[in-house]
């Protein structure tokens, strides 16, 4: 995976549509209501795509269910536009329709099917799913907001388990850092970061053991500082009190959506998704 290929694929021109960093023109919200008003379609779980999630990549599906709940309450808390964040959530990972069963949430009973490729292989249909995506999203004409955030829904993220994983034996210690992150580009518009950081924190949220209310906050807080630190929010307009607000509201949305199980000691099986919880804490590969 070299650094030549992923700038010859190259990010879709900036869309000035969602330029949000100057003051509100008469224009802008022309186009966002239009945006709004061309999104609608989209917003029903009956669009084909969807419907195809749902039976090719269950896991893939209801997880993109949770990050459009967790995506809209943070656009909400900021001022962004919520219908664009929540349906951009839904089709953020349709790419994995190509090669559903290499991804960990819709692994069966016998492991993902990826378990006993190489590293570098492993990483290249990983990172495959955002570009799969896109051309999905273009053959379905998919408009083009939507295109952005399936794009950008993992900005230049790094696959940390992999990384680690390169410390092993047998793996190829050639691979730098640099292969082991997605390609981008990072979110422009503050609706793509929201996507981001929710599809972060749902994926991450399924690995805690016992989500009591402070862990869950501790874990918004944490995952949401890091991507910043990491520079993924650096195009996306979201002021440091936005981000605030946006992980505030994530937190609730998300202790709301462990409620059931939170109360429930007995339980380890997320409400609604049937997604079993390992023991540790751990950020997936591929969220
Ligand atoms: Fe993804
Ligand atoms: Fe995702």
């Amino acid at each position: 995976m070299s650094s030549t290929l992923r700038h010859r694929r190259g990010p879709l021109p900036a869309n000035p549509e969602h330029d949000t960093s100057g003051p509100i023109s008469q224009s802008t919200r022309r186009a966002a209501a239009r945006t709004a008003t061309d999104l609608s379609p989209f917003s029903l779980l009956s669009h084909p795509l969807l419907r195809r999630l749902n039976v090719e990549a269950p896991g893939t599906y209801h997880h993109s269910l949770t990050v459009a709940i967790l995506a809209e309450a943070a656009a909400e808390s900021i001022g962004a536009n919520l219908l664009l964040a929540r349906i951009g959530a839904y089709f953020h990972d349709i790419g994995k329709l190509r090669r559903p069963e290499y991804f960990a949430e819709n692994k069966g009973p016998h492991g993902s099917r990826r378990a006993d490729l190489p590293l570098a292989e492993s990483i290249r249909i990983i990172t495959a799913h955002v570009k799969d995506g896109c051309e999905i999203a273009r053959r379905a004409d998919l408009p083009r907001p939507l295109l952005e955030i399936i794009e950008q829904h993992h900005g230049t993220a790094l696959l940390e388990l992999f990384y680690e994983r390169k410390k092993r034996p047998g793996n190829d210690r050639l691979l730098a850092e640099q292969d082991f992150r997605y390609p981008g580009p990072r979110p422009r518009t503050r609706e793509a970061a929201v996507v981001l950081l929710a599809d972060t924190v749902e994926a991450a949220s399924r690995t805690l053991s016992e989500p009591s209310a402070p862990r869950l906050r501790a874990l918004v807080r944490r995952l949401l500082r890091k991507r910043q630190l990491d520079g993924q929010l650096a195009e996306s307009h979201l002021t440091p009190s936005q981000l605030t607000n946006a992980q505030n509201a994530m937190a609730r949305a998300l202790i709301a959506l462990f409620h059931d199980r939170a109360t429930d000691p007995g339980t380890k099986t997320r409400p609604g998704t049937g997604n079993t919880a390992p023991a540790a804490a751990t950020q997936p590969e591929d969220p």
